[in-house]
């Protein structure tokens, strides 16, 4: 039977988060009528006050969640609990400090600040599994309650403490079996790095960036799946005693190293913490690569997701402070989130902490408690979600283009940086930035995962590389599929060894070239030639191509390898496989990428102006067209057909002027598609 807690995570609302233990009793009340008169439907807390949940060891003190959570439900709202680990209290730090991470260079994480808290720690597991427990059980038959966060923002630790290299040990012992094969897989020959017993396989101590790459790698590997251990410790408590809430974790800060796609799993939403830098002098990539964390955490789980915290205001305390969001901008980009796929946002947060580390990363409301322009705009925004909720909820992002990422390849490409510039998550950037200029809306998916739906697939650098990888693209391929493929693919074995075969390894077959030689060119600016003799310039890295049954579609046109091929189309089963040796500039990714994707169908817009985005959401009733101008300055957008504005119910025709920061949401009046 569905269940009306689980599916609440699919409504199309607006949230804030909210700290009840920061403030005094007397003003919660207020606030919450507040929330309630401005259309707030869901309230984020308790993700950090493990010490006024249990004050002392085994002692709990639920009395003032109650009293909020119960007065969250007489205001209607709704409540998503955050389990408190990312916050142990000083009582179980001082008692037990195998709490605590241990940095490479031996010294430890103190507690202060937060995520102090070591995923392998027992202690953690223990005493995190106790509260969570004791939590669920007060809140899993809580009128008010409907899901849970899983700790706060996970991220990779690089732990040194005696738990984390005991663990690390047996995840080795499990993957290899034997030492001898740990020396043979990891080639530990070179500098005599062999070793003969386990005890002297640790955690690589000191942090040297310059230790055995394989090492390296599998370290990586196995605080990723730590993470996923510490989390199922979470998740199995949560599942078991509230199975009608639904569970999931805010990310944040991309590109993560972690495996996002494996956490996921235990999650029925993935959830993203937006802080977009309303910066000016920003203006020209926020938005851009904002499209591109949406799109990763759209990824994620492969439908909707949610905005654990949403920019409110001026940023700081980790910096100096960042400029205040302009007028729109907070409405624009909560806009922008909604429109790439998510169905709730939750606003960072209500009022400004007045005490503690982050006085200065502004919320909603000032210190001062009067509500401001800032504020009025949040207003706004939650009427407008919530008359347009109706309309909005059940529609979805659907796109015909994919952009394969891999949280692997971005850990081996930091290990051993290939080149000056040359960063997998930056290019991933370009041809992101490329696509959405186009009008084409793009899906940002886990490397191994299906390609069914998918027209066009860009593959940035697939520097590990196995069968199933190149059978992936084949098979794609073959079907019809457009494939794009990068320099610096085919380079390595999973166990990051350099495989003894022309690059780009099992790739070549597909892509029909090999690579001859390259030239880590790194910041040096070279020429490209396209067949239309037209000249662009790269950088980075050039891939000197022989052609293997490909066609060249551009040429080097300096240094000793001009006239040498340097990107290459093939012809594979009915589709196409590109090669591109090098990285191009803007205008090239979006000359080749606006070609490739007419050619298979899909159909880019005339170029955006700078900071317009376009994107739709699919439902039933048809598609919603979101245009946003996400810039200081007025802009003006051609419009291929007759729409009918969702948020006035003008029509509008020829073009859309949007002020600076302003949105539309269009229909077209006869309910057909929209170009791109
Ligand atoms: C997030 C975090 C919040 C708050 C915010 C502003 O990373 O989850 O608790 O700290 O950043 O820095
Ligand atoms: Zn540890």
């Amino acid at each position: 039977m569905a269940d009306m807690a689980l599916d609440s995570y699919s409504k199309v609302q607006i949230g804030v988060d909210y700290y009840p233990e920061h403030w005094d009793e007397s003003m919660w009340e207020t606030d919450i009528k507040l929330m309630k008169e401005t259309g707030v439907k869901v309230v984020r807390v308790a993700e950090f006050a493990w010490s006024r949940l249990e004050p002392s060891d085994g002692s709990f003190d639920f009395a003032w969640l109650d009293r909020a959570l119960d007065l969250f439900h007489a205001y209607g709202i709704q409540i998503v609990i955050g389990t408190p680990t990312a916050t142990p209290p000083r009582w179980l730090t001082s008692a037990h400090p195998d709490v605590l991470p241990v940095l490479a260079g031996g010294g430890v994480f103190h507690p202060g600040v937060r995520g102090h808290r070591c995923y392998n720690s027992a202690s953690l597991q223990q005493y995190g599994s106790r509260i969570i427990e004791a939590l669920a059980r007060r809140y899993s038959g809580h009128p008010a309650v409907i899901g849970w966060q899983t700790d706060n923002e996970f991220s990779m630790l690089d732990c040194h403490c005696d738990s984390c290299n005991l663990a690390f040990r047996s995840w080795v012992q499990k993957k290899y079996g034997t030492l001898e094969q740990v020396n043979s897989e990891w080639g530990t020959v070179v500098w005599s790095g062999e070793y003969s017993a386990w005890e002297e396989l640790t955690v690589p101590y000191g942090g040297s960036p310059f230790q055995n790459p394989s090492l390296l790698l599998d370290f990586q590997r196995f605080q990723w799946d730590a993470v996923i251990a510490y989390q199922k410790t979470q998740t199995e408590v949560l599942r078991a005693i509230c199975p009608r809430h639904f569970i999931t974790h805010n990310f944040h800060s991309y590109p993560q190293r972690l495996d996002m796609h494996g956490l996921a799993e235990a999650l029925d939403v993935a959830a993203f913490d937006y802080y977009p830098n309303p910066s000016p002098q920003k203006q020209a990539t926020a938005p851009y690569s904002g499209a591109l964390s949406l799109d990763l955490t759209r990824g994620i789980k492969r439908r909707g997701f949610w905005i654990m915290e949403q920019l409110s205001g001026p940023p700081g305390c980790w910096f100096p402070m960042w400029r205040t969001p302009y007028p729109g901008l907070i409405r624009a980009y909560a806009w922008q989130a909604i429109a790439r796929g998510a169905d709730t946002v939750v606003h960072f947060r209500w009022r400004s902490a007045a005490a503690g580390a982050e006085q200065f990363w502004h919320g909603l409301i000032d210190h001062s408690n009067v509500p401001g322009r800032r504020f009025a705009e949040f207003a706004r925004l939650c009427g407008e979600v919530n008359a347009l909720a109706p309309l909005l909820e059940g529609t979805r992002v659907i796109s015909r283009a994919a952009i394969l990422y891999s949280h692997e390849q971005l850990a081996a490409l930091r290990i051993q940086p290939q080149a000056e510039g040359l960063d997998y998550y930056e290019n991933i950037k370009q041809y992101h930035r490329a696509l959405t200029k186009l009008g084409i809306g793009c899906d940002v998916i886990d490397w191994r995962q299906p390609l069914e739906g998918y027209k066009l697939v860009i593959v940035p650098s697939l520097y590990l590389h196995d069968e199933e990888a190149a059978q992936l693209l084949e098979s794609f391929a073959t079907g019809g599929g457009t494939v794009i493929l990068t320099s610096r693919s085919g380079v390595k074995n999973m166990n990051n060894i350099c495989v003894m075969q022309p690059l780009p390894g099992l790739f070549s077959h597909a892509a029909g070239i090999t690579v001859e030689e390259y030239d880590p060119v790194g910041g040096e600016v070279h020429s490209l030639r396209s067949a239309e003799d037209l000249r662009y310039k790269c950088s980075q890295w050039c891939d000197i191509l022989r052609l293997q049954g490909a066609e060249p579609v551009a040429w080097y046109a300096d240094d000793f390898f001009a006239g040498a091929p340097a990107v290459t189309m093939n012809r594979f089963g009915a589709g196409k496989v590109y090669y591109i040796g090098t990285q191009p500039e803007e205008n090239y990714w979006l000359k080749l990428l606006g070609d490739a994707a007419r050619d298979t169908g899909l159909t880019p817009v005339p170029e955006l102006p700078d900071g317009v985005q376009a994107f739709t959401r699919t439902g039933e009733q048809g598609e919603l067209l979101f245009l946003l101008n996400l810039s200081r300055t007025a802009q003006t957008v051609g419009l291929d057909k007759a729409y009918r504005s969702a948020l006035s119910g003008s029509l509008r025709t020829g073009a859309a002027r949007l002020e600076a920061y302003d949105i539309e949401i269009l229909q077209a009046e006869d309910g057909s598609p929209q170009e791109g």
